[in-house]
């Protein structure tokens, strides 16, 4: 039997060295500031998702949680879902992650659940562009050209499409 590999590039960058392109460091800065609007009385982490619409807008989400634990969405979904609501003619160019209790962020950059990574993935394959994913901490910022990196042999929803 052969035994096969895959293997994926990420880029790594300081968070506010300077390095990071414009429009991504604003994206960046959004997703930090929209966690003040977590409702994550439970777990208190706020987790803020910031994205970059075609057209140069940005949609955000954060974490929004719920007594009845299940009922809770992360703030992925809730700004993929959003921007697939409100503008479902324009593509989704970036998402900017960003996690960490009141002020202070998480040291290593969050990383996605599986659940968003999905949604993520079927979002991109919606649109003929690849969606980046940046990936947020205070030690350093991951780069992703492309939510496939996220998922190897992922459930393939189009699939479901007679
Ligand atoms: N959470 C997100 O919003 N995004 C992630 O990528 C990971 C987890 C939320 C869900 C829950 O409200 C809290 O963070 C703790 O898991």
């Amino acid at each position: 039997m052969p035994q096969m590999q895959l293997t994926i590039s990420y880029w790594e960058y300081d968070l506010n060295d300077g390095a990071i392109p414009q429009d991504i460091q604003r994206l960046i800065d959004k997703s930090i500031a929209v966690r003040e609007g977590a409702y994550a009385p439970y777990s208190r982490f706020q987790v803020g998702a910031a994205l970059l619409l075609s057209d140069g807008s940005v949609v955000t989400g954060n974490n929004q949680e719920n007594g009845a634990y299940p009922s809770g969405l992360c703030a992925e979904r809730v700004a993929m879902f959003y921007a697939n609501a409100q503008y479902p003619h324009l593509s989704i160019r970036a998402i900017a992650l960003a996690a960490g209790e009141g002020a202070d962020l998480t040291q290593s950059p969050i990383t996605p659940c599986g659940a968003c990574r999905q949604v993520m993935l079927e979002s991109q394959g919606r649109q003929n562009h690849p969606i980046e994913v940046w990936m947020v901490g205070k030690n350093k910022v991951i780069k992703l050209s492309s939510v496939d990196s996220l998922m190897t042999f992922a459930f393939d929803g189009s699939s479901l499409k007679k």
